[in-house]
């Protein structure tokens, strides 16, 4: 296939790029605008392939995605380029709905009049990649999402996913563009922007420096290793019904406190200088309209298509440490240029 892939110089799309050139014969276009969250460092390792291309464009830029469509021909989209950290969007929500709404609305007019031109409606395929944050927030008590679960987004982020979501499932509806859906819980793993709770709390530990959990660190959060959602998504995407929505999950349910104290350990461990780095935990303001509870019942994509995360939470935090411990190069200039680690999405 010829993937057109937005969004691959981030966290998961860099993931779903080093496999698609790694592990199959696909041919992969990714279209980028390089926010502070892209770099090229994370996909240098598969980019001397003659079936990797690359084009810096903002997809809310309508004729710059045509001319993609048109040059490249593609028979399939990944669409996961988006603005994604909860925080910023408190910061600067306009962002978020024009890189998530504008920007999906032009991905899709340019699709679908691509498609049609080509004669291909039938075959062609567009995986818009979602988040499990437009359901809302859950009680501890609550069964997990799932498909059918109504959408309750409750910040300017989750919001602004869901708007891409009905988008989508509208273009599917009224335009009979095969898509697909999904909605992921919370990621982890190599190559994501240190602003995330993980990242952070592994390079600020590192460093002896405090770890700032917010509110009472009991926030449940449902993590999947990335490259358990990479190979999701190329399940989905070659064998997922189009106009169908697929939930993804971990199952693996962690409060933040958790997550920061087995960090701690692991961090200890692998430096080997017994840092008593849990002391390190403060407790600091809560994040505003901070969402208590994400889970996912993937049981639709188990049983319909076989896909189940091969990672457990210990394996993949581990081998988080490690790659950050061991991948300064990667890391040090996005902390020189980009981002130094200070507190986001405060608003009073
Ligand atoms: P990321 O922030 O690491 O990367 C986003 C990428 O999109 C960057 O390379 C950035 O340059 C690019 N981008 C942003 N705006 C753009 C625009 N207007 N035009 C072109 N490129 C643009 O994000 P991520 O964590 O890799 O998430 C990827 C997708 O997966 C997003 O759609 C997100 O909503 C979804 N998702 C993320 C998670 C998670 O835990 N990280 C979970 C479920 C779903
Ligand atoms: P984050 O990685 O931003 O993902 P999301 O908000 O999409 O779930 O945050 C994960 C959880 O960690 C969330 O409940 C907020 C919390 N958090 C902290 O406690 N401290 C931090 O410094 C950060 C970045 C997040």
């Amino acid at each position: 296939m010829r993937i057109l892939l937005t969004g691959g110089l981030g966290f998961i799309g860099s993931a779903v790029i080093r496999r698609l050139i790694s592990e199959t014969e696909h041919e992969v276009l990714n279209l980028d605008k390089v926010t502070y969250a892209g770099t090229h460092t994370s996909v240098q390792s598969v980019s001397d392939s003659n079936r990797y291309h690359f084009s810096k464009v903002d997809i809310v830029d309508g004729p710059a995605v045509t001319d993609a469509f048109a040059s490249f021909r593609p028979d399939a989209v990944m669409h996961l380029a988006a603005e994604s950290h909860v925080d910023r969007s408190i910061d600067g929500p306009g962002e978020f709905v024009q890189s998530n709404i504008v920007g999906t609305y032009e991905m899709l007019q340019a699709a679908r009049s691509y498609a049609l031109e080509a004669d291909i409606m039938d075959r062609f395929r567009f995986l818009h990649i979602s988040t499990d944050e437009v359901f809302g927030a859950l009680s501890p008590e609550s069964p997990p999402f799932d498909e059918s679960t109504p959408y309750d987004p409750r910040s300017p982020y989750s919001a602004s996913k869901a708007a891409s979501d009905h988008l989508v499932r509208a273009w599917h509806e009224t335009f009979g563009l095969p898509t697909l859906i999904t909605n992921c819980s919370n990621n982890y793993g190599p190559f994501q922007f240190p602003e995330k709770l993980i990242p952070l709390m592994i390079l600020k530990s590192a460093a002896h420096q405090e770890l700032p959990v917010y509110g009472k660190g009991d926030n449940i959060r449902d993590w999947l290793f990335v490259d358990d959602h990479a190979g999701a998504l190329l399940r989905v995407l070659e064998e997922g019904k189009p106009g169908e929505t697929y939930a993804i999950g971990g199952n693996s349910e962690r409060t933040n406190l958790e997550v920061v104290q087995q960090l701690c350990d692991l961090v200890d461990t692998q430096l080997g200088d017994n840092g008593a780095r849990q002391e390190l935990i403060s407790f600091v303001a809560d994040r505003p309209g901070h969402d208590l509870r994400y889970a996912i019942n993937a049981s639709k994509i188990k049983d319909e298509l076989g896909w189940e995360p091969s990672h457990s939470f210990a394996e993949g935090l581990a081998k988080t440490a490690s790659w950050y411990l061991e991948n300064e190069w990667w890391w040090r200039p996005l902390l020189t240029e980009r981002y130094e680690g200070e507190r986001l999405g405060v608003t009073t």
